[in-house]
Order: structure tokens, then sequence, then C-alpha cells
């Protein structure tokens, strides 16, 4: 592949719109609980004035809207106009302080220098140059402003004990690197952070082991709606991938398998004062 073709926007591997809803409500409920935790610690408070990055159909969004109150605002911002549309019937069931604009995350064009806080959640590894998108968060921030990121390892995921669910990171992992794109950036991501100028930096890493639930589906469903991908890239064939998902959806199924998300890296950081 050219440098050119890997400098190009990556088309999104997973659904947009409605049909990404379940997924990523699902999501929100496997990871919100240590990324509030961590936005607290981090000092997100009542009244600031948050930019929500790649923010999909608004689940972190919302979240972020009721922890800074109606004497706060957050701002949303997505390249694909459908996640938007659901963000926005979200939070406006909500009457919610929310905006939300379609914008890429390395171009927002928001106002400089006057958030208080920008954060994001499984957007950096969808970047083909995710340090740009940090650029712009700190563009957008006030001098000491917030920075809060979280984003996954792909390659990570699997089950206790091994069963057909550890495809999800054989699969991930080779359809990054066909596509230019690192899935296992979580990895490195307080490097990143780091890099890009920020100070004072703090990481937390976990990773959510899942017994019972509806959550327990997310792996399966992640490579489900991957599939077009996954084929067009002539990593698996259909009659290969429908086995898979059966065999996924079985060990999902089965009590006596641990399912285990990507493991999660949350880091916090603050734009110099000068
Ligand atoms: C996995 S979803 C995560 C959504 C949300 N942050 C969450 O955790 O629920 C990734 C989102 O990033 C968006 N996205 C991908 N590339 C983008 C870009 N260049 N600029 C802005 N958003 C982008 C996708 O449209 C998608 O909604």
């Amino acid at each position: 592949m050219s440098s050119n073709a890997l400098a190009r926007p990556a088309e999104y591997t997973l659904a947009t719109g409605a049909a990404a809803v379940r997924r990523l409500h699902v999501l929100h409920n496997v990871y919100s609980p240590v990324g509030r935790r961590v936005l607290l610690r981090a000092g997100l408070a009542k009244g600031m004035k948050v930019a929500d990055f790649g923010c999909g159909v608004g689940v972190v969004s919302r979240m972020l809207a009721e922890m800074v109150g109606s004497s706060g605002s957050v701002t949303g911002i997505d390249v694909n106009g459908d996640q938007l549309e659901q963000a926005r019937q979200w939070c406006a069931s909500a009457g919610l302080n929310t905006t939300f604009i379609e914008a890429s995350a390395d171009n927002t064009g928001l106002e400089r220098g006057v958030f208080d806080l920008a954060y994001c959640r499984f957007l950096l590894l969808h970047l083909t140059d995710p340090t740009a998108c940090l650029r712009e968060m700190r563009e957008i921030l006030k001098p000491g402003g917030i920075l809060v990121v979280e984003d996954g390892d792909l390659t990570s995921a699997g089950s206790i004990p091994p069963t057909a669910l550890n495809a999800s990171a054989d699969l991930f992992g080779r359809l990054g690197r066909a596509r230019g794109l690192d899935y296992t950036l979580g990895a490195n991501l307080y490097h990143l952070v780091t890099s890009a100028g920020f100070c004072d930096a703090g990481l937390e890493i976990h990773q959510p082991a899942i017994r019972q639930g509806e959550n327990r589906n997310l792996l399966k469903w992640s490579v489900e709606e991957a599939a077009p991908a996954l084929i067009d890239a002539g990593l698996i064939t259909p009659a290969q991938l429908q086995r898979t998902l059966e065999e996924m959806q079985e060990a999902t199924d089965n009590p006596g398998v641990v399912v285990l998300m990507p493991r999660m890296s949350l880091v916090w950081a603050r734009k110099p004062n000068n």
C-alpha cells in the first residue's frame, strides 16, 4: 500500500446509525463505570464545556451532559451523519445541553482554546492519523484544559477458557493491518498522548471479564458488524465467517465461558498552560 493510501481517512469498519445502537449501548454498559470514575478523577465537574470526539450514537455524550449539569454543555463530533441522528434523538429525549456537529476529528472547525475537557472513546484506533486528532483536541482546549481518552487493544479479546471467541482478536488484528490501522493502539495510548504535547498524564488499564447477561454478546456482534470489511479484505470467506459466528454464539451462550472484552487503556492529561 502506498503512503498516500495510508494518509487517507479510513472507511469506518463497523455499522452506523440505527444498526449501531444496540452494540454501542452494550459497549457503554461494559466500559462506562471505569470511564466515569476516571473522568471524575481527571477533574470533570459541573458547569464545564466538554467536547466528545467520535461521539457515535451519543451514549457517552449523554453521560457527560448529565455529569456537567445544566450549567455545562457537551458538543459531540462525528464524521457520520447517521450516528449523529441517533445521538441527537438519544440526548434530546433527556432534555440535555448537547450540540452535535458533523466533522472530522482532526479538523472540527470548533472554536480554539475554549473547552474545559476533550474526550474520546474507541475513536483513535479507527484513524489513520490518531496524532492529528490529539492535536485538534489540544487546540480546542483552554490552557490547562483536561484531556481524557480511552482506547482498546482489539487483539487482547477472547475468553477463559479459549474458545471461538478468540477469533475476534485474530480477525481484527489482521483487518487493522489490511486497512493501515492499528487496532492494538490502546497498548500505546499513554505514549501517544505524552508525545502529542500534553502534560501531567496518568494511565489506568483494565479488562472487563463478563460472566453473564447481554453484554457477553459484544465480541460476536462486533465481528458480525465487521463482516463486510473482513470479506472485502479477503481475510475470510462468507461460509467460514458464518461458521465462526455460529461457534462464537455457542461460546457466548455457554455459562462456563468467561468473555474477555478488549483491554482498555484510559489516559488523562492536561494541555500545558503556556
Ligand atoms: C466505535 S464508535 C465509538 C463511539 C463512541 N465514542 C462510544 O464509545 O460509544 C467510533 C465512532 O468514531 C466515528 N469516526 C470514525 N472516524 C472518524 C473521524 N475521522 N472523525 C470523527 N469521527 C469518526 C465513527 O463514525 C463512530 O461513530
